[in-house]
């Protein structure tokens, strides 16, 4: 990155709006349409990543469950699967790490884009007790579009993921998995910190061509799983 890039306002960076339309179960118009805004950034957040749509499809799927609900979204980014679960009555909480306000004021964009007025945006930072998990209310669903994709973070993921688990033992954590490499498994750390995951087939609920936006090569590399305290195990990685 040149200096002028470094030092030029973030009011002046390349910003776009994506459009996601997802489809009423009984025609083929779209239900609900969705407008993300992206800017050209190259922090992680500040755009939207294959793991999203497909999240978001399952969440715009199970939509009738989710009203009411508390949802709080992790590593929201563009908040897309976040934004979903808002629009179809959910309560919902989207986070993003302290270290990267531009991806939180990212999340306040995309509400402010959809005219979501209740939607909370907060920072949280995987892995670390704060205040601001610590005054989290119940939470029903945890929601986490390509969290893991660095091995150096995946326990943090599931530290949080346990600590809210265990505070509210029904709530299940969806997430969407980019597989980069055969070599990469959350299983030890599901393990120790107390947890199960199930896969969720994505072709059981995902179909591409069914939406715009989703000619990302990536998209075929995602996988869905729901997580869930392992009842057998349950004493195993108590966060105290
Ligand atoms: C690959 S991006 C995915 C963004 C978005 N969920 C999506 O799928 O489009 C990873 C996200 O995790 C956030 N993140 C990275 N490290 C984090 C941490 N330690 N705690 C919380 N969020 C973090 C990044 O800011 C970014 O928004």
């Amino acid at each position: 990155m040149s200096e002028a890039e470094k030092t030029r306002p973030s009011d002046q960076k390349y910003t776009s709006m994506k459009v996601f339309s997802f489809e009423g179960d009984d025609s083929k118009s779209s239900a609900l349409r969705v407008n993300i805004p992206e800017v050209a950034d190259s922090a992680y957040g500040m755009y939207t990543w294959p793991c999203a749509p497909v999240l978001a499809q399952y969440v715009w799927k199970h939509r009738l469950k989710l009203q009411g609900k508390v949802v709080l979204e992790i590593g929201s980014g563009t908040a897309l699967a976040g934004v979903v679960a808002a629009k179809c009555g959910a309560e919902v909480i989207l986070s993003d790490s302290t270290l990267f306000p531009d991806c939180l004021e990212n999340c306040r964009k995309s509400c402010h884009a959809n005219d979501l007025k209740n939607v909370k945006v907060i920072p949280l930072t995987w892995g670390l007790v704060t205040l601001a998990l610590l005054q989290l209310p119940a939470v029903d669903f945890i929601l986490g579009s390509d969290c893991f994709y660095d091995t150096k973070d995946f326990e943090d993921v599931l530290v949080t993921v346990s600590f809210l688990l265990k505070r509210n033992p029904d709530c299940q954590f969806w997430t969407t998995y980019q597989k980069r490499s055969a070599m990469r498994s959350i299983e030890f750390y599901l393990k120790k910190w107390g947890l199960a995951a199930e896969e969720v087939p994505v072709t059981s609920f995902f179909h591409k061509d069914g939406m715009q936006h989703c000619d990302y090569p990536g998209v075929d590399s995602v996988h869905m799983f729901d997580i869930t305290l392992d009842q057998r195990n349950s004493s195993c990685g108590s966060v105290t």
